[in-house]
This record gives structure tokens, sequence and C-alpha cells, in this order.
């Protein structure tokens, strides 16, 4: 089966003055629609980069990002435009909610930018929040805020869900909870689910592990059989 995604030796340099630091160096991986893919590293190690090159966010200095085998990095600004709105679903550490909007106020606004996004209400009631929607996000657990904030990526209807330490500001049981309901989302959903955690021990629940160190991939991991989230350890 062709993979949904494709990293072809793609490198990310930055200029700082006279140095160039490659925060992402001839990286290459490749992922099945529908897997739950857990990407690890040292602070430092590239692994946002290469979240935000995949979600169309910044672009590679040089490599092929090919999704469903057309290559993100030839396109235009209006393409990569286009591929977000489409395509890429952004759950980040510190939720961004917006403060003066309720719940469903917060996921709602997507449909104001994006074509066919799914009712607010059915999404919130699919993260377990259908009595919170009037509530503003002051008003809400951390956990709770993160699951307005995943369900705000996946009313775009998404093909792929982007997690940059979704879990870094809660307690491991809500982190669990979140865990959960992004495994949830791509066994029973069929999305493709990429998440950048410190936690080693999440690797165990992973289809597929991705281990990035000094911008470059050390190994990948593939799981035959890997544990629901709720049997791992942290
Ligand atoms: N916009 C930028 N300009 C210059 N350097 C950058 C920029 N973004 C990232 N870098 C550098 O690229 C490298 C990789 O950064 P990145 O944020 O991808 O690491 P990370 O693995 O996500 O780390 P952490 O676990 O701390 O979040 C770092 O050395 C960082 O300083
Ligand atoms: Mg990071």
């Amino acid at each position: 089966m062709q993979p949904i995604i494709e990293f072809l030796h793609v490198t990310r340099e930055y200029r700082l003055g006279e140095e160039t630091l490659r925060a992402v160096d001839d990286v290459s991986f490749s992922i099945q629609e529908g897997d739950f893919v857990v990407i690890l590293g040292p602070s430092g190690a590239g692994k946002s980069t290469v979240l935000n090159l995949l979600g169309g966010m910044d672009r590679a200095s040089s490599g092929e990002i090919r999704i469903k085998g057309q290559n993100i990095a030839g396109y235009s600004e209006q393409q990569l435009t286009r591929y977000r709105a489409e395509n890429v679903g952004f759950v980040f550490q510190f939720y961004n909610l917006i403060p003066t909007l309720t719940a469903w106020e917060n996921v709602a606004l997507t449909k104001e930018v994006i074509r066919n996004a799914l009712d607010a209400d059915e999404v919130l009631g699919s993260v377990g929040l259908a009595s919170h929607r009037d509530q503003f996000p002051s008003q809400l657990s951390g956990g709770q805020q993160q699951r307005v904030a995943i369900a705000r990526a996946i009313c775009k209807n998404p093909t792929m869900l982007l997690c940059d330490e979704p879990t870094g500001a809660l307690d491991s049981e809500t982190g669990t909870i979140i865990l959960t309901l992004l495994q949830k989302l791509s066994r029973e959903g069929r999305k493709t689910v990429i998440i950048v955690t410190h936690n080693t021990s999440l690797a165990k629940a992973a289809d597929k592990v991705i281990r990035i160190r000094n911008g470059k991939v050390q190994a990948v991991e593939i799981n035959e059989t890997p544990l629901n989230v709720s049997e791992v350890k942290e």
C-alpha cells in the first residue's frame, strides 16, 4: 500500500548569523494511513520542526515531502494554504483556545474557514464535552481544554492529526485520557495521528515509533501488536 506520508531526504536549515543550523538533517520515513505514530527525541532534536514541515507551516530547505504521492515541498503558498485546510489538524501543548469564545464557539469557528467542516456539537460530544459546550476555556480544566482543542482539530475532518506534546501540560491521569482519545481516533476513525512526546513509554502503544536525535532519524520501529494507551505505564 502506498504510504500517506513520505519524507525523502528532508533538510531544514536555519541561518544563525554566519552559522547554518541543520534542525532537520536528511530525514526519511514513511507513515501509513490510520497509523498511530509517536515521535521521540531529546529537546532540540528537531521534532517540532518535522511536525511543522509535515503540516505545511514551514518549508523544507531540500528534499521531498510526499502526501498521498504529492510533493508539498514544491507547493505555492496558495496550494499550501489549501493543503493545510483540507488535510491538517494541529493540537498544541498549551491548547491555544480563544479565551473569549465558549468551547462550542472555539470549535464552530472552523466552519468559517473550512468547507465540509463537521458539526461542532457532534464533535464536542465525541470528545465527551457535550455538557460543557457553553463554558469558556477559563472555566474548563486543562484536560477539558485540550479536548476542546482536539475537537477543533477534528472538526476540520482532516486526513492527519499532528500533536506537539499534547499532554505536556497535563497530569498523567488526564494525559492518559487524551492519548486514549487520540488512539481511538486512529483505530476507529482511521485518522493518521502523529504525536511528539517526551513520554518514552508511549512507544509501546504506537504502530510506529520514529526516534530523532540531532536532526537525524536514529531509528524507526514498527509494533505489530501495540498496547492500548491505558496499558502503558509512565
Ligand atoms: N525559527 C527558527 N529559527 C532558528 N532556529 C530554529 C527555529 N526553529 C527551530 N530552530 C532550532 O532548530 C532546532 C530544532 O528545534 P525543534 O523545535 O524542532 O526541537 P524539538 O525537538 O521540538 O525540541 P523540544 O523537545 O524542546 O520541543 C533547535 O536547535 C532550534 O533552536
Ligand atoms: Mg518541540
